[in-house]
């Protein structure tokens, strides 16, 4: 084996994602934000976004800077499978350039199949509603599986609950179906068992790598404690949201479904765990959800911090008995006294965390960069480093040199280096 088990050291980066990677005035097939212009804020355009296709270099090395030993990104499925059955070769070779880049670097690459997007030729078949995508999907893993080399890390899907939600239930994402739950369910029975297939055939072809999964939790809380409705609201939110993924991988039951799938059941090397936030179920809300109640603090993108919650997640996912990596957590702000604040009260959740014996291994900030944040479009800041769009020049900002000065006084859990 070239490379030794990157879960036996702590993993400490930052995270992009394939939708920064090219715009739709690079290519026009793949199937994205702009096909639901008007539910991106301010009417912005991805374009370029970042422009990480061509700037991956500039951005590994700022990690490198900051000290780091993680690079996670993703790749874009309709760039490498542009119509069906059709590989695009150079696509290959490009991705295979910026792991190996992100290796000259000694960082370790993480690498996530699905992050969003779908080529537009699957989303017209019915995108993961339709069962019979999944021959697709299974087409795309193999020819990753088969050619990427150098990647010890790899994720399934960025998400299930995230892009599914979105797209079914708030429709702030294509397809742009709202309380769709008969399409919510059966999305999330698709893209679970595309992350099982995925799994084992990245197991077959690269038996020694690490796979996850990468699921967000977000808790539900009643807008009014003492309500009956927003109670079980809250229950059944969390029930669509957060445990349809986790009762997959412990028990291999789908929703719907009392039959385990045998290869879903414990079908991942490592949890990672994506945190930021929770939300208020209110009746009267449009959606049921929230965000913030009146005088609480709010990010850019409106969302309550709440760290402790991130220990409690930690807590949550431990049932599925498999490592944690905290594989995005961040802050989107113009104010770096408040980013600082934010990644320091969650790191205290997750040193906590590790003093009462969870089985952490790493934590990824979410961003490296500014970035095209979905339906939010430029505005929201997540990055470590600053972007000026028009430009697309890179300025790190202070809380990078803060964290890096940091991440040396964390304390690791004890069995890793
Ligand atoms: C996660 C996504 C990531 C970004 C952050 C803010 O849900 O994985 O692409 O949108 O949230």
């Amino acid at each position: 084996m070239k490379y030794s088990d990157p879960l036996g050291k702590w993993l400490w980066g930052v995270a992009t994602s394939a939708h920064q990677s090219e715009g739709n005035n690079v290519r026009n097939d793949w199937y994205h934000f702009e096909m639901l212009p008007r539910r991106i804020k301010r009417g912005d355009k991805s374009g370029k976004a970042t422009d990480f296709w061509n700037r991956f270099e500039e951005d590994i090395r700022l990690a490198k800077d900051f000290g780091m030993n993680t690079f996670r990104f993703s790749l874009e499925w309709s760039r490498i499978i542009p119509k069906p059955d059709v590989v695009d070769n150079s696509a290959l070779a490009h991705y295979q350039k910026i792991i190996d880049t992100i290796r000259e670097y000694k960082l370790e690459p993480m690498v996530t199949l699905h992050h969003f997007t779908l080529p537009k030729w699957i989303a017209n078949e019915g995108g993961w509603v339709n069962k019979r995508n999944l021959d697709h999907w299974k087409f795309y893993v193999n020819v990753i599986a088969g050619n990427l080399e150098n990647v010890m890390l790899w994720n399934t899907i960025n998400e299930p609950n995230v892009v599914i939600a979105m797209g079914y239930f708030t429709g702030m994402f294509p397809p742009g179906n709202s309380f769709d739950v008969p399409g919510y369910v059966k999305a999330m029975r698709n893209i679970l068992l595309a992350h099982g297939f995925a799994y084992h055939i990245l197991k077959k072809y690269q038996p020694h790598s690490k796979i996850g999964i990468v699921k967000n939790i977000t808790w539900f809380y009643p807008y009014r404690r003492w309500s009956f409705t927003e109670n079980l609201l809250a229950g059944f939110f969390d029930y669509m949201f957060n445990e349809i993924t986790l009762r997959a991988l412990k028990t291999g039951k789908l929703p719907l479904s009392l039959q385990p799938v045998s290869f879903l059941k414990g079908s991942i090397d490592f949890f990672g765990l994506n945190y930021y936030t929770k939300s208020y179920v209110r009746i009267v809300e449009p959606g049921f959800i929230a965000m913030a109640k009146p005088h609480e603090f709010t990010t850019q993108m409106g969302q309550v911090p709440y760290p402790e919650g991130l220990r409690l997640a930690i807590k949550r996912v431990r049932d599925v008995g498999k490592p944690i990596v905290i594989t995005e957590n961040g802050v989107p702000t113009l104010d770096e006294n408040v980013r600082k604040a934010y990644i320091e009260a969650h790191l205290r959740e997750v040193e906590k965390a590790i003093q009462e014996g969870y089985d952490v291994r790493g934590y990824i900030y979410w961003s490296i960069t500014d970035n095209f944040e979905w339906a939010e479009g430029f505005e929201p800041r997540f990055g470590l480093v600053e972007i000026d769009y028009a430009t697309l020049e890179r300025k790190p900002r202070k809380t990078a040199f803060w964290l890096k000065e940091r991440m040396k006084n964390f304390r690791y859990p004890r069995n890793i280096s």
